[in-house]
């Protein structure tokens, strides 16, 4: 662990914000780099400008800083995707290409990339969706994660690479907002609940999606990779859940604090998207092979945003 030396691609993104100061903590922050497509951004760790699909630039900045691993987070995700399908695809399979074939050197000694509950599509068994079972994607996302989940598990077995993945749940968190995404409705719902008490949501009341707390998320995220090699036993991605809910069910929790608090539904594009996704995720493999735990669920989650996001709201305005 000592010579360990990280970089985060996709730092600015709603979960490299939270992981790079995890990493940090964790690691130190002279172990860690953080880095995205933007000019400048603001973190207590050594921060670059850099493009995943800037092949020769990703090896430079890896081989001079002597690199061990990456988190690999950049992506487009669901939503914008589908409005710019062919960039989508193109962001998504090169940037991890880029990576892998650093893995594939040997420069790179770990890899994580992250997968999605969007790789499932219709003909995937919508409640408690297992781990092995049919994978028919209808969104560009999907069908980059989903490739690029058999890519990680041919780039295992065939050259050894030490690739790690988990298939993120929608991701909810006060520190960062979402970019592009299906399920950021469930991070948008809390900024507009403080700050205009009520909330015209995108999808219809009753559809139920599979949600975890950033928190949780980012453990995910650093425990998989904590782990022994031989504990990883899937190495395209893995299941994993904390919770699940639709607008209706996070709306009435909301009004446990918020009595007044009232929503809306105007369903748009994202409904047809939301529609192909699982309800919700069985994640016992994750459990069983590394020990995955979440830590919170609806109630606790609730709390804890409109706690959180109720200081930072009053603290900016
Ligand atoms: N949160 C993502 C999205 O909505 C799913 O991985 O696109």
């Amino acid at each position: 662990m000592s010579d360990t030396r990280i970089l985060v691609i996709g730092a600015c993104g709603q979960v490299g914000t939270e992981l790079v100061e995890e990493l940090a903590n964790k690691f130190g922050k002279d172990r860690v780099i953080a880095s995205d497509i933007r000019a400048e951004a603001s973190f207590d760790v050594p921060y670059l400008q850099l493009d995943v699909m800037n092949r020769e630039r990703v090896r430079e900045v890896v081989v001079d800083n002597n690199v061990t691993e990456v988190y690999h987070l950049a992506a487009l995700l669901s939503a914008t995707a589908e409005q710019n399908p062919e960039f989508g695809w193109k962001l998504n399979m090169d940037g991890l290409f880029s990576i892998l074939d650093l893995g594939k050197e040997g420069i790179l000694k770990k890899i994580f990339w992250p997968s999605s509950i969007a790789v499932f599509g219709p003909t995937t068994p919508r409640h408690d969706t297992p781990q092995r079972t049919i994978i028919e994607p209808t969104t560009v996302y999907g069908i980059s994660k989903f490739a690029g989940e058999r890519w990680c598990e041919y780039y295992h077995t065939r050259w050894g690479v030490d690739v790690r993945s988990v298939r993120y749940p929608g991701l909810i968190g006060h520190k960062s907002l979402p970019g592009g995404g299906t399920t950021d409705y469930a991070v948008d719902i809390f900024h507009q609940a403080l700050q205009q008490g009520s909330y015209e949501c995108f999808l219809s009341a009753e559809t139920a999606l599979p949600m975890m707390y950033m928190s949780d998320a980012v453990k995910a995220t650093i425990d998989i990779m904590q782990v022994p090699l031989e504990e990883v036993k899937i190495r395209s991605s893995y299941n994993i859940s904390a919770m699940s809910f639709d607008p209706a069910g996070v709306a009435s929790e909301i009004q446990k604090h918020l009595p007044d608090f009232s929503i809306s539904y105007a369903p748009d594009f994202r409904q047809a998207i939301a529609n192909n996704w699982p309800a919700s995720i069985d994640d016992a493999e994750a459990r069983a092979d590394w020990g995955w735990q979440h830590a919170y669920d609806l109630p606790s989650m609730v709390d804890d945003m409109l706690k959180n996001l109720r200081n930072k709201l009053e603290v900016s305005a």
